[in-house]
């Protein structure tokens, strides 16, 4: 059934209309507002979507293009503007820092003129580091601001193991955590699939040879590379993530999926955003889920720790 919600996507580039699509097609909401610098592109993005309803595949979702003050009634706000790397560049998102911290202190400025109820997802990269300066700078309530994180790099996991094992992806338990970015790392000990452990998987299912665990993690983080450098950007899997996040949320599902946030001391780290599972409902994240790690997985949580908190402090956050 329809929820009678209201969507706020602000940016509606490759990967802000990719989020239009699937929010419509997965029937996200009744109402969505497309927010842009450029507000040509958000007219022309709001007018095709709302040709595409016209074909009635999908309810009649009432789109339209607007200024920052129609977030003032959003339930969910998703982030997707700034500028992306680009192919052929410097493969680390890290690298927008600069530029975007600045994008992203503009749109909470704005957007803090008109509400902190609606749930804010963010997109825009580098996504740790613009998550902690929303989360932390614009007196958003905690939990109610969070990061698409390393919910696409699950969802990139997932397949590569669900291909390997000859199995539904979405039979396969596990998480990847930490940065979403270069430094993102497969946390082995969460992983299983139908129920059986990461150490008997072979036993159970076919599988393709040379599977090795300790080259999984790069082709997770490089698999991004490659369809960048591919198509010329990516967008269809972060819609994607965003909008299952987005349904949790909207339905207040109590899923729990692995997110960015503000650190408040777990395993000993704070003043940094990186992603751990997390209960999701219609407050945004209801719970962080601080699972017990082995030592090996905490390490590569505080290399990733370490890795953005540079950035913050070089950017003077
Ligand atoms: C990616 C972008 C969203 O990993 O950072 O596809």
């Amino acid at each position: 059934m329809l929820k009678t919600h209201k969507l706020a996507i602000i940016g509606l580039g490759h990967v802000g209309s990719a989020v239009l699509a699937r929010a419509i097609a997965c029937q996200l909401a009744a109402e969505i507002v497309c927010i842009d610098i450029k507000p040509e592109v958000a007219h022309g993005e709001a007018v095709d979507a709302t040709h595409s309803i016209a074909c009635a595949l999908t309810p009649n979702v009432h789109v339209y293009s607007g200024g920052f003050e129609e977030v003032k009634d959003a339930d969910v706000i998703i982030c997707a503007a700034g500028p992306s790397i680009l192919p052929g560049g410097v493969m680390d998102r890290l690298t927008l820092a600069k530029e975007n911290i600045a994008v992203i202190r503009s749109i909470m400025t704005e957007v803090t003129k008109y509400t902190r109820e609606a749930v804010f997802i963010m997109i825009t990269n580098p996504l740790d580091v613009t998550t902690h300066v929303a989360a932390t700078e614009f007196g958003y309530p905690e939990g109610r601001l969070f990061g698409t994180g390393t919910t696409l790099e699950t969802l990139r996991f997932k397949s590569i193991l669900g291909a390997h094992y000859h199995v539904d992806p979405t039979d396969v338990q596990g998480y990847m955590l930490g940065e979403h970015g270069n430094s993102a790392f497969p946390a082995w000990s969460t992983v299983s699939i139908g129920g059986v452990p990461l150490e008997k998987l072979d036993d159970f299912f076919e599988h393709e040879e040379g599977f090795d665990c300790e080259k999984v993690g790069g082709e997770v983080v490089n698999t991004a590379y490659d369809v960048l450098n591919s198509k010329g950007w990516t967008n269809t899997g972060i819609a994607m993530g965003a909008c299952r996040l987005a349904k949790a949320v909207l339905y207040d599902e109590h899923a729990v999926l692995p997110v960015s946030m503000p650190f408040s001391g777990e395993y000993g780290i704070e003043d940094v955003s990186l992603s751990l599972p997390s209960v999701i409902g219609k407050e945004g994240v209801l719970k962080r889920v601080p699972l017990p790690l082995p030592a090996e997985e905490e390490d590569a949580l505080r290399k990733s720790a370490k890795s953005v908190k540079a950035v913050l402090r070089g950017n003077g956050v």
